[in-house]
């Protein structure tokens, strides 16, 4: 967790640097925080004690993960600028530090051109990605499958193009005989790859729908922005690893640097491989675009304000931790990824010895999520009595400190025959995402805490 006084002491040089800027110019108003200020700033304070303790260890629960001191440091430092990354004019110089960040992201693709820029998040990434689909095939279907974030149908109903949901197979990952049996209808524009589903973290097999490309012509559209940053580390799966390396054919890629990117939130990005692409969103504007004839980021975005300290805060984050295989930003990764193989690993066998309290899926994780259903060790499972058990570990678990998810995911997902006369449904898990590289070193302590959650949902 952030040591404040070093991130204070930092960014107080860092700011009477900043403020040289303007040293020469007559003195102007700025209004003084005084008592009445100290007493509401203590009060927001109090009221934010009502949230789980995001940044320690023990809380593995949802996609949440403290952004670096460097980035909450840098973006503290361009809020005394507030730029705005929508024209040159609001934001020159966090505009060309996007430039750069992006570009830092299309580097990590092995792109040699894009288009790209960062947005307000993977759900605004996304719709960028499917208005270009859109665009390029008017009035034709977008496919994704039943484990792609729900954000793609909507977005496909906004922007009035039909959707169609595949299946998914027993690992999560799009079923590829469904989507070759779609695509040989040849109503499909655009079909979504997911590296990283936000529910269980499986990565469709990007390099055999490139093959299908062989056969179909359609447009592959790359959902990373949970696991994007995957790309970088070393301790994959092989059939992971083929995804990853299938990623620099796709024609557009969205990216989450507020998820996995140790970046606050309002970050996200999109890039695409045609650079071209950026004729679709010229447009006018009679209010800026004046002051430079270089590129305003808004003649490229569909998002006008932005915060440009996003930008800042990115650029820096990306100078001290650089996307480089192996180097320090990937060693976070795979360490998080290792915390979830291990808690898998505790998980099954939990449930292949004496007196078994969960079931484990049929696939380990395949990034850094970790999906499990609970048992009564004396009774046959069924989705009720599994999903109820799940719900009273994971309030217990809370009151231990202890902070999982639940998810509802389909059985299908566990061996054949966990739940006895069950093949399809639901059942609700308990979900742990060890996004965090200290995840691993806390293994024990997470454990401990499960087991004895577990034990007392099971007393009586
Ligand atoms: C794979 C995936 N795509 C898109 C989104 C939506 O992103 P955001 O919440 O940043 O809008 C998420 C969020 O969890 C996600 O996991």
């Amino acid at each position: 967790m952030t040591d404040p006084q070093n991130l204070f002491t930092l960014l107080a040089q860092a700011q009477s640097l900043l403020d040289e800027a303007t040293a020469h110019l007559p003195s102007a108003f700025a209004p003084a925080l005084d008592a009445e200020a100290q007493s509401i700033l203590n009060e927001a304070a109090t009221r934010l004690h009502d949230n789980y303790p995001y940044a320690h260890p023990l809380y593995a629960g949802q996609m949440l993960k403290p952004p670096h001191p460097i980035a909450r440091a840098a973006y503290s430092l361009a809020m005394s600028v507030n730029p705005n990354n929508h024209a040159l004019d609001g934001g020159r110089a966090s505009s060309a530090m996007e430039i750069e960040a992006v570009a830092a992201l299309a580097r990590m693709f092995q792109w040699s051109q894009h288009l790209g820029h960062l947005t307000s998040g993977g759900t605004f990434a996304n719709l960028e990605a499917l208005w270009i689909a859109g665009q390029l095939a008017p009035g034709q279907a977008i496919a994704a499958s039943d484990q792609a974030h729900y954000t793609h149908s909507r977005i496909s109903s906004v922007l009035g193009l039909p959707f169609v949901t595949l299946p998914s197979d027993a690992t999560g990952r799009i079923d590829l005989a469904a989507l070759e049996s779609l695509l040989a209808q040849g109503r499909i524009s655009t079909v979504v790859a997911t590296l990283g589903t936000t529910a269980i973290g499986s990565v469709d097999s990007l390099d055999q729908i490139l093959e299908l490309r062989k056969k179909y012509l359609f447009r592959i559209h790359v959902d990373a922005a949970y696991g994007g940053y995957f790309t970088l580390v070393g301790n994959l799966t092989p059939a992971s690893r083929r995804a990853f390396d299938a990623l620099s054919y796709a024609d557009s890629i969205v990216i989450d640097p507020h998820k996995h990117g140790l970046q606050p939130y309002g970050c996200g990005a999109v890039l695409f491989r045609d650079p071209t692409v950026g004729r679709f969103y010229q447009h006018d504007s009679p209010y800026t675009y004046f002051s430079s004839k270089d590129l305003h980021l808004g003649e490229i975005s569909l998002e006008c304000s932005r915060a440009g300290a996003s930008a800042v805060a990115l650029w820096s984050t990306q100078r001290l931790l650089p996307y480089t295989p192996g180097g320090a930003f990937a060693q976070g990764l795979e360490s998080g990824r290792s915390a979830a193989l291990e808690l898998h690993r505790r998980i099954a066998a939990d449930a292949s010895g004496p007196g078994p309290r969960f079931l484990a899926p049929l696939a380990p994780p395949q990034l850094d999520i970790v999906f499990f259903a609970a048992r009564h060790p004396q009774a046959a499972p069924t989705p009720e009595s599994s999903s109820a058990l799940a719900q009273r570990i994971f309030d217990q678990a809370a009151r231990l400190d202890l902070h999982l998810a639940l998810a509802s995911l389909p059985i299908r997902l566990f061996p054949p025959e966990t739940f006895p006369g069950h093949t399809t449904g639901n059942v609700t898990c308990l979900r742990s995402v060890m996004m965090k590289p200290e995840h691993l070193a806390w293994i024990d302590p997470i454990w401990q805490r499960l087991d004895q959650a577990t034990t007392q949902s099971l007393e009586p």
